[in-house]
């Protein structure tokens, strides 16, 4: 990826005195009191914001909360909750500022926060007089926003196209290096774990990495549908029957280049969906008409596990199983420890996924972590990302 890195110019001593605006996704989960349940992505983002505040720079900083009404502020949609956290982090006072647009009040060695850039008409559909106006308030925009890098809005296109200078922030830079580590030129053999409940959300996907991984293991409704193209029965198993032509099409493409899907061997099943239900491991081949496959079984497990122990490169999508659901979380938790004691190189996204690492404790032992939801799929889809494409454009 040839951008600007904001660590370089700060690095060189190009944003000392400057007005630097950084976009970072701070878009967290947050409870009905509107506190902060998850604040992974504030913390990713500190980093960047340190950097530019060290350097001497007037530092903005902006992100989108949730999916507001443009020009409709209302007390939900606020940063507030992200301000606090962020003095807390950063050891300082952030102070919020709202209707920023036409000017921002911030000296160097000051850091700012400006309100949800999503409540500024113009921004979702990328207004250029928005993003004129935006590119105004700073010396150098920086992109710090993985998350938010599958869409071409204001603060994430427009201002850099019309900014002075637009550079990549270190969170942004990190994940983009992990990806093409992981996709560009992977340590092989590169296997993908692609899991979640339907193919059709994931589809695009699957035919993507078809081309390119050594292995390709699927999990959850999406590998009752696997079986169902493999000619097993799933009882009552969650499946997309009608994509059934799509998956058999995934199969044999990776059978064409020596690569393969491995089909579970064996399940465990319920007679309902629930944390309390009778979980029973069977064959792949004796599941009954009233079954619901909730797991992949310890056989199927144990042989996925070895080819991630044995794995150049692991990309993660999806848990394996209902792993919330501790008599069915035992295929996930396998795939889970066997990626984290692998020395492949390993990046995991998704918002399951990182729930499962959380759960066994093992993200110290992944190679790179994801902040990208949306974002981190559409990469797997190989599609480029608007955000990336536009500053790469403006390094040229
Ligand atoms: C996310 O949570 O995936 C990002 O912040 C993007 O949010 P969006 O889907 O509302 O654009």
């Amino acid at each position: 990826m040839k951008v600007i890195r904001f660590s370089d110019l700060a690095a060189s001593g190009q944003a000392a005195g400057k007005r630097v605006f950084i976009r970072a996704d701070l878009n967290v989960p947050q409870d009905d009191a509107g506190n902060i349940t998850e604040d992974t992505r504030i913390r990713a983002s500190v980093p960047c914001i340190r950097l530019a505040l060290d350097a001497g720079a007037a530092v903005m900083v902006t992100s989108h909360l949730g999916r507001p009404t443009e020009g409709e502020f209302k007390p939900a949609d606020s940063l507030a909750p992200v301000a606090k956290r962020l003095s807390e982090l950063l050891g300082r006072d952030v102070p919020l500022v709202a209707d920023w647009v036409d000017g921002v009040d911030v000296k160097p060695g000051q850091v700012v926060l400006l309100e949800n850039c999503r409540v500024n008409k113009g921004e979702k559909k990328n207004s250029p007089e928005l993003a004129r106006k935006m590119a105004a308030l700073c010396d150098i925009y920086v992109n710090d926003a993985f998350g938010t890098a599958h869409r071409a809005e204001g603060t994430t296109y427009g201002i850099a196209e019309y900014a002075p200078v637009a550079s990549a922030g270190p969170l942004l830079a990190a994940e983009i290096d992990a990806i093409t580590q992981a996709l560009a030129a992977p340590k092989r053999p590169l296997v993908a774990i692609v899991a979640g409940s339907k193919v059709s959300t994931k589809l695009t996907i699957l035919q993507a990495l078809s081309a390119k991984v050594d292995g390709l293991i699927v999990g959850g409704g999406i590998a009752n549908t696997f079986m169902l193209a493999a000619g097993l029965k799933i009882g009552k198993s969650l499946a997309e029957p009608d994509l059934m032509g799509d998956a058999k099409a995934v199969i044999e493409a990776m059978k064409a280049r020596g690569a393969a899907v491995p089909i579970p061997t064996d399940v465990v099943v319920a007679k309902k969906f629930a944390a309390d239900a009778e979980a029973t491991v069977k064959a792949a081949t004796d599941v009954a008409d009233d079954d619901l496959i909730l797991d992949i079984g310890p056989q199927t497990a144990a042989a996925l596990a070895g080819q991630l122990k044995a794995a150049g490169t692991i990309v993660w999508n999806g848990p394996v199983g209902v792993f919330e659901f501790d008599a069915f979380s035992h295929g996930t938790e396998t795939l889970a420890r066997a990626i984290a004691a692998s020395p492949a190189f390993s990046i995991a996204g998704g918002g399951d996924t990182l729930a499962a690492i959380a759960k066994y404790g093992i993200d110290k032992d992944v190679g790179y972590i994801s902040t990208g939801g949306g974002a981190f799929l559409e990469i797997l889809e190989g599609k480029k990302l608007p955000a990336l494409e536009i500053l790469e454009k403006r390094a040229a």
